[in-house]
């Protein structure tokens, strides 16, 4: 019997052990992400009913995640560019959700023009009268070898990743102090923490938010209820490749090229 146990033990053992490590490398995210979905808040507790600006909504990760905000009862503000993308956008929200028009404000914007920036942020509390989560997501990638781009394309991608959002920020940010509460999310990237080759000046642009937004949020310490987040996802399946900054500037994506036919028009 004795030998029995000892014998079955270690097998038991290592069965365990084998489990355990399957249960590991299947996981999507690391511990602290999974404490968070085992025993954190829940979205669809939370989120109903609070005021959540998304830029870069026309398009891959503001798309779904206006869809995702739309269908637990968030009342969403579309921001980008392309207005027409963004009333499709409007419109899906509308189909798959239980809210109403006036639920889902679409206001474009150039990131980019940040002389607008305060009176977006006046159009969206006039509307709603408050904002709860401000989502920093539009931005561009970059695919060129930094021998061959020029110091423009650099301007270009800090202008419009790093300034638009850090000056979008400040204006919501005031907002939110006055109220001692919000939530500011940014999507930064992995290339926020390390290095990638083609992208040097994308890298650069996530490292700058990283580095301004862990240097805000200390600085943020008498107000408990503003948070400071960011964002930090590998590679997801996108329209961002079709959008990259290349080498020179003078090589136009398809969204600024149908951007600048309707602002012509
Ligand atoms: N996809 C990935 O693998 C990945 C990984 C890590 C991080 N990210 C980050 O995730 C965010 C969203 O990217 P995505 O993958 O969803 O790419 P995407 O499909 O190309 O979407 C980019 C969004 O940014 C908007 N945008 C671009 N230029 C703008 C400007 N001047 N002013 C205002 N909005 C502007 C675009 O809208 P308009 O053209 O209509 O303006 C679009 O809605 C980016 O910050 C990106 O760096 C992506």
């Amino acid at each position: 019997m004795e030998w029995a146990v000892l014998l079955l033990l270690p097998l038991a053992l290592c069965a365990l052990l084998y489990l355990l490590g399957r249960w590991l490398l299947g996981l999507d995210g690391d511990l602290t992400l999974l404490w968070a979905e085992w025993g954190g808040q829940r979205p669809e507790n939370e989120l109903p009913d609070k005021v959540v600006w998304v830029t870069g909504a026309s398009s891959g990760i503001g798309e779904e995640l206006a869809y995702q905000l739309a269908k637990i009862g968030a009342l969403v503000v579309l921001s980008a560019r392309r207005e027409n993308e963004l009333e499709r956008v409007k419109q899906k929200c509308l189909e798959i959700s239980n809210l109403s028009s006036k639920d889902i404000l679409v206001l474009p914007l150039d990131l980019t023009d940040r002389s607008f920036h305060e009176t977006a942020t006046k159009i969206v509390l006039q509307h709603f009268g408050r904002i709860d989560i401000l989502v920093n997501n539009g931005g561009r990638s970059q695919r060129s070898l930094f021998v061959d781009t020029k110091v423009d394309v650099y301007a270009a991608i800090m202008e419009l990743n790093y300034l638009g959002t850090v000056s979008l920020t400040k204006h919501v940010l005031n907002h939110m102090v006055q109220r001692e509460k919000g939530k500011i999310v940014t999507v930064s990237s992995v290339m926020g923490i390390m290095g990638a080759p083609l992208a040097t000046g994308y890298c650069a642009s996530k490292h700058a938010l990283q580095g301004f937004f862990n240097s805000l949020r200390p600085e943020l310490g008498e107000y408990p209820e503003i948070i400071i987040t960011t964002i930090c996802p590998g590679p997801v399946q996108s329209k961002i490749i079709h959008n990259v900054f290349t080498e020179d500037l003078s090589k136009p994506t398809d969204a600024d090229v149908s951007y600048s036919q309707k602002k012509k028009a």
